[in-house]
């Protein structure tokens, strides 16, 4: 297994692409089983996550094939000869359970695998379950497996979310593309992966109204179309790579970045003091001279802060000036990478889903684990400013999440390397 090594290295500078979004492309993806034309994405990331959803999609005997250095990502499902989604696969990704809508929807019939995913929670798959029944699917647990049918295809329905689930919205949006009759999808997620998904599948036909806000009104038609589309900017990805000059201080221009899909995020980094200035090629960061001050953040759904870069703020704060109150509302168990950061120095006590964050003035780096994706790359966040090594290990986590992750800091002037675990 490998280790990343980072060292304390000072200011960093430079610019630092950033990729399509993998939470879009893992709903994208499966967007292919609903028709028996072609769907292609341009400006996918390369990312472990992505390759396991193309060998669960080609285990139900679609065709995807990865062109141009794997950002470009041609699928077909002409002809699904199997529709058994396996454990095998499926335990390694909870995103997985986003081909039951889409199958269900085209075909009647589906089985897939109660998913696995990250260790953060829980996280079970009751909503995605309740809104296809919703629309007339006939459900069936047995021995692991989510056994679906809706013989006479799947008709319109009202669906109303308890909570906001942004894959049961996403599962939900897909299967009611093809169902009879109107779907309306009420406390809808409003995630702009929601709104990217809608606008794929209005390319290939579907009637869609209410994307980005909280109904969703679907017009079921009776087959969808081939299409083109380009995978949004990762929101997550540039919220991290904004945090390494905030970090380590220095100035880094995130190219692609766009301040619309982290309005929250950015007013907390600003409220801490860190500028954000929106330019023609993405957005800069830069912290020169002072330190960051104390913020106080609570994860929400969109347009909140983001749960998924609440380990990375945490990382932050950790040096900041003051005390900081981190809560963590969508997942319990989020708080994982906080153990590690005291490893390296971090005062962070966690009482449930709350992490009072006292800041110090330096981290010193250590020997750490990453436990989860968002975790992983804290903790790589979090040794950029730290005194002498950081030793990440268990990075397969970050491959999950993070194209290049050693390239892109290393061409901002971080010390990091990738190495085999000795
Ligand atoms: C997606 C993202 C993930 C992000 C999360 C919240 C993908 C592939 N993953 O995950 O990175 O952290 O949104 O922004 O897009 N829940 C239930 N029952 C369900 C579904 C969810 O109780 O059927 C709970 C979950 O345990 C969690 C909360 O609802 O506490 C929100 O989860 P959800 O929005 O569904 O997250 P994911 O779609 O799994």
């Amino acid at each position: 297994m490998d280790q990343i090594i980072v060292t304390g290295n000072g200011a960093l500078s430079g610019q630092i692409p950033i990729a399509g979004a993998k939470n879009a492309c893992l709903t994208l993806m499966p967007a292919t089983l609903l028709s028996d034309e072609p769907l292609t994405l341009t400006n996918a990331p390369r990312l472990s996550d992505i390759q396991t959803m193309t060998t669960l999609l080609q285990s139900l005997g679609a065709e995807v094939t990865s062109l141009q250095d794997g950002q470009v990502i041609a699928m077909s499902s002409h002809d699904l000869n199997n529709h058994v989604a396996h454990y095998d696969i499926v335990r390694k990704m909870r995103a997985s359970i986003l081909v039951l809508g889409p199958m269900l929807a085209r075909d009647g019939h589906a089985v897939v695998s109660l998913p696995g995913g990250c260790a953060i929670g829980a996280r079970p798959v009751d909503l995605h379950l309740k809104a296809l029944e919703a629309m007339g699917a006939e459900l069936e647990l047995k021995e692991g497996y989510v056994h679906a049918k809706a013989p006479g295809g799947l008709k319109g329905g009202v669906v109303e979310f308890p909570f906001v689930s942004v894959g049961a919205t996403e599962n939900a949006l897909m299967a009611a593309t093809l169902a009879k009759g109107t779907t309306v999808l009420k406390n809808a997620a409003k995630e702009p992966e929601i709104i990217d998904l809608a606008h794929c599948l209005q390319k290939m036909g579907a009637q869609i109204d209410g994307e980005g806000t909280d109904t969703i009104t679907i017009q079921g038609v009776d087959r969808l179309h081939g299409a083109t589309h380009p995978v949004v900017t990762d929101r997550i990805e540039l919220g991290t790579y904004m945090l390494a000059p905030a970090i380590a201080g220095g100035e880094v221009e995130l190219l692609g970045g766009r301040r619309d899909l982290l309005e929250a995020f950015c007013q907390k980094l600003e409220e801490a003091g860190v500028q954000i200035t929106e330019t023609d090629k993405g957005l800069k960061v830069a912290r020169n001279g002072n330190g960051v001050r104390a913020v106080d953040v609570t994860t929400e759904p969109f347009p909140g802060f983001p749960t998924d870069l609440q380990a990375q703020m945490m990382a932050l704060l950790c040096t900041a000036d003051g005390v900081s109150v981190l809560e963590e509302t969508i997942f319990e168990n989020r708080f994982m990478h906080a153990p590690e950061l005291m490893r390296m120095g971090a005062k962070i006590d966690v009482h449930g889903g709350t992490a009072t964050v006292t800041g110090v003035p330096q981290l010193k780096g250590a020997p750490v684990m990453a436990t989860d994706l968002r975790a992983s790359v804290s903790l790589i966040l979090a040794g950029l400013a730290a005194e002498g090594q950081t030793v990440v290990s268990r990075v397969y986590h970050l491959d999950r999440g993070y194209e290049h992750v050693v390239r892109k800091l290393e061409g901002v002037g971080a010390k990091i390397e990738r190495v085999r675990e000795q």
